[in-house]
């Protein structure tokens, strides 16, 4: 009892700290939307880490969506401009971090359903977010569920990889899907093949970081696009666009 209390205590503070600090951005508005009391009483709840480990969690993640959400933030727009483009009303974001871009997507685009996927899982290949263990992926999957959980039905959490998440669509039922996972040439040739089928005719499959930093994700997407006589359009922020034909 006295330890819930602790931990309750401990990511209270942090949060009121933050949010006192907040700037367009920032710490503030990773934890914007989310109903402060239930949300931390259901962390503390949930993981089963002690108050000091589970401050030492916050901790990282405060950094670190400090550290990528600013450098992240033109491309938010990038994305749901495209959307918006379209007129896409269903899609996926598969990759979301903080969710930062989910919520833009459901702030700023007429979407009516949007599958926001994540594993939350410790990767070793370089794939965000490096250095995070099993546990503090757990309070990150909490953090971004509460986050997206303001959009009520508008929104659905799955905390899956894209390849088993894939698997729970039917084809064509799907006006978009976002790209932005694992960027390995094998798992981006796996996600395209699998997600493509799920969109509609006429559909968008975007992806992300289209760039000399990604060599492995450039040529597994234009295997795909190549091999599928496609067409692809490149925008700003190194996304890409393939209509689904
Ligand atoms: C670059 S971040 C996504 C950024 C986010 N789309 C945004 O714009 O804010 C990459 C994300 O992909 C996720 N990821 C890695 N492997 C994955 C997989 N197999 N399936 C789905 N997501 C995966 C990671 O957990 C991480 O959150």
């Amino acid at each position: 009892m006295i330890r819930k209390h602790a931990q309750i205590c401990a990511i209270s503070a942090l949060i009121l700290c933050t949010a006192v600090n907040g700037k367009k951005g920032g710490t503030a508005e990773f934890w914007h939307g989310i109903d402060r009391d239930s949300t931390t009483k259901h962390i503390a709840e949930s993981v089963q880490l002690e108050p000091a480990a589970l401050q030492e969690a916050l901790a990282f993640w405060k950094w670190k969506y400090d550290h990528h959400v600013p450098t992240w933030q033109p491309d938010y727009k990038i994305v749901s401009d495209i959307i918006r483009a379209h007129k896409c009303k269903i899609g996926c974001e598969v990759g979301l971090a903080f969710g930062t871009q989910s919520v833009h997507i459901l702030e700023h685009t007429n979407v009516t359903l949007l599958h926001s996927i994540d594993p939350y899982i410790p990767y070793d290949n370089g794939t965000f977010p490096k250095g995070a263990t099993a546990q503090w992926m757990d309070v990150l999957a909490l953090i971004v569920k509460a986050r997206l959980a303001q959009f009520g039905d508008r929104s659905n959490f799955i905390r899956a990889t894209s390849l088993d998440a894939a698997a729970q669509f039917t084809d064509y039922s799907l006006d978009f899907v976002y790209v932005d996972g694992d960027h390995s040439y094998e798992a981006v040739s796996a996600d395209l093949r699998a997600w493509y089928p799920k969109v509609t005719v006429g559909g968008i499959l975007i992806g992300d970081d289209y760039t000399n930093r990604f060599p492995g994700l450039k040529n597994a997407v234009d295997e795909f696009v190549r091999g599928n006589r496609l067409k692809i359009t490149h925008h700003a922020g190194g996304k890409y666009v393939i209509v689904r034909k």
